[in-house]
């Protein structure tokens, strides 16, 4: 029961379509409204029940499955959840509580997708994250490509506090003998690419630092109205991610001997092999430093072939339904 000690297991369902820091801190925030210890299952709609009651997804369930497991408040993934959350669902997966964030989610036919667990009196909600939502986001990435100009990023109404950035972080620290490893990119929309590549990275040692590049930095190396999602945002979509233990906020583009070792004592560098690494503003390497260092690993990952570029083309791709 809620007071016993016992796990309290919580379930939050969504469709969780191109999963974003407004889902993570839905998750996280499912967890606070209870004392104890909180295994979180996750219910993810499929490709199928979703087109039936809303429309297409950007991104297919197989991904979506991946990246909220990815998250690291989530326990557990109940995979092709019902659209319509039944209590039967929730028994399935022994929990004992529903829930959703305070917006309404209906039907295809209006009726309240919640209707079974109010009425049994299991379900609770939570604030949903002001400034980011699937629809917004897919509406930024329409913008972009009906106008050149400033970073998309510039319209996000997102405000970042530190408290939130503090909510998302592991607050680990590193043992003397962890071996420290570090990456660094814009991580725009954070997607399936990212979090192999960084499961990867983190394979490599016991502890994660991640640089994100700052939206100028991201603008001049992405080009175009790049960024989709200001510094800020971005920080929180990494921070989220279970494999990382920590971000360091605005990066250098050339990985300098000040990210090597003041915030962290940097082992190994890690960069996906054949992605691209442009050069710096002065024509020079970024990975220069940690290459004569002796510290510089390519490495491999499963879909190491997504960009952001990707999730932008499917979405545009299929313009004409939103
Ligand atoms: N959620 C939230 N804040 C947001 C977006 C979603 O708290 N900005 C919550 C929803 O309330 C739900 C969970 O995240 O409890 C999963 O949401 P999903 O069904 O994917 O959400 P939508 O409401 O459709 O969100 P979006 O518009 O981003 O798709």
């Amino acid at each position: 029961g809620e007071h016993s000690g016992e796990t309290v297991r919580v379930w939050v369902d969504g469709c969780y379509d191109l999963f974003h820091f407004g889902h993570a801190n839905a998750i996280r925030q499912a967890r606070g409204l209870f004392a104890g210890p909180v295994a979180v299952v996750a219910g993810v709609c499929s490709d199928a029940s979703i087109a039936a009651n809303k429309g297409p997804t950007a991104t297919p369930e197989a991904e979506r499955y991946a990246a909220v497991a990815a998250c690291r408040w989530v326990d557990e993934v109940a995979e092709d959840a019902p659209y319509e959350t039944q209590l039967a669902a929730i028994d399935s997966y022994r929990c004992a509580w529903c829930v959703h964030g305070d917006d309404i989610t209906t039907m295809a036919d209006g009726s309240d997708c919640y209707s079974e667990a109010k009425a049994a009196g299991r379900y609770k909600q939570f604030k949903r994250t002001q400034g980011v939502s699937t629809t917004e986001l897919v509406g930024r990435i329409l913008k972009m490509s009906d106008v050149q100009g400033p970073p998309v990023s510039s319209v996000s109404t997102f405000v970042a506090t530190a408290s939130r950035i503090a909510q998302f972080s592991s607050a680990r620290e590193p043992a003397p003998s962890d071996r420290i490893v570090y990456v660094h990119g814009q991580f725009d929309l954070f997607h399936i690419g990212h979090i192999e590549f960084l499961k990867a990275a983190r394979s490599r040692g016991d502890f994660l630092v991640v640089g994100i590049h700052d939206d100028a930095t991201t603008n001049h190396i992405m080009g175009s109205t790049f960024p989709v999602m200001n510094l800020h945002e971005r920080v929180l979509s990494v921070l989220q991610c279970r494999y990382v233990d920590d971000v360091i906020i605005g990066a250098p583009y050339k990985i300098s001997d000040h990210v090597l070792t003041k915030a962290y004592k940097v082992d190994v560098v890690c960069h996906l092999r054949d992605a691209p690494s442009p050069l710096d503003v002065n024509g020079l390497d970024p990975y220069q430093i940690p290459k004569e260092r002796g510290i510089f690993q390519e490495i491999d990952a499963p879909n190491s072939t997504m960009t952001t570029q990707t999730i932008i083309s499917r979405i545009l791709g299929q313009r004409q339904v939103y």
